[in-house]
């Protein structure tokens, strides 16, 4: 298989490293805001924390999630660091597409349907049941993702079962 050239694989490098980091940042962002918006006052407040929230997730996590998992696997195909051969790359390559399909089907559809019933129903909201365990779901999932991501991490720099060297 062809290899990229030292320049080619140094700027995958930076793109690499900058779509993982904006990754694990915006998810932990999410987490914060979550955690407030039941303290919210007002309807404007409760509703624009959660349209945020919307739209970090719609237009920044998932271009990133998506840049960050081609990105890996054009290093896992086109450079020494081959993904079959590697345990860390596969634990790597599982966690990258575990949490794109937990985002793509559950967590970013039910963020999407909190928002619109905030914008409609408002605070009324924090005394409903099943919103109160929605928002904690997707809370506490942009922390295990994160989380997961910085596990993603130390698998990168530690490289358990590396065949490469
Ligand atoms: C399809 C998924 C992924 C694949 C196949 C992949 C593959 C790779 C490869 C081959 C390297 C080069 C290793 C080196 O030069 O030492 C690398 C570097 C790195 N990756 Fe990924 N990656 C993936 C996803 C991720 C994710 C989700 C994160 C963290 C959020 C991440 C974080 C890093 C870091 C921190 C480095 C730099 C390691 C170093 O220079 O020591 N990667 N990745």
């Amino acid at each position: 298989m062809k290899r990229l050239s030292e320049k080619s694989e140094k700027i995958l490098k930076v793109i690499h490293l900058l779509s993982m980091s904006i990754w694990t940042t915006s998810l932990i962002i999410m987490f914060t805001i979550g955690l407030i918006l039941p303290n919210a006052e007002t309807n404007e407040a409760f509703y624009i924390g959660h349209y945020i929230n919307y739209i970090i997730d719609f237009l920044i996590v998932t271009p990133v999630a998506i840049l960050t998992f081609l990105t890996g696997l054009v290093y896992g195909i086109f450079t020494k660091w081959k993904i079959p051969k590697n345990t860390w790359l596969k634990y790597k390559v599982a966690i990258t597409l575990l949490l794109i399909i937990l985002g793509t089907f559950w967590l970013g559809p039910l963020l999407r349907e909190l928002t619109n019933s905030v914008e409609v129903d408002g605070l009324s909201l924090l005394t409903n049941e099943n919103y109160l365990k929605n928002i904690k779901i997707v809370t506490w999932f942009s922390l295990v993702n994160s989380l997961l991501l910085i596990v993603a991490f130390f698998l990168s720099t530690l490289k358990p079962g590396n065949q490469v060297d």
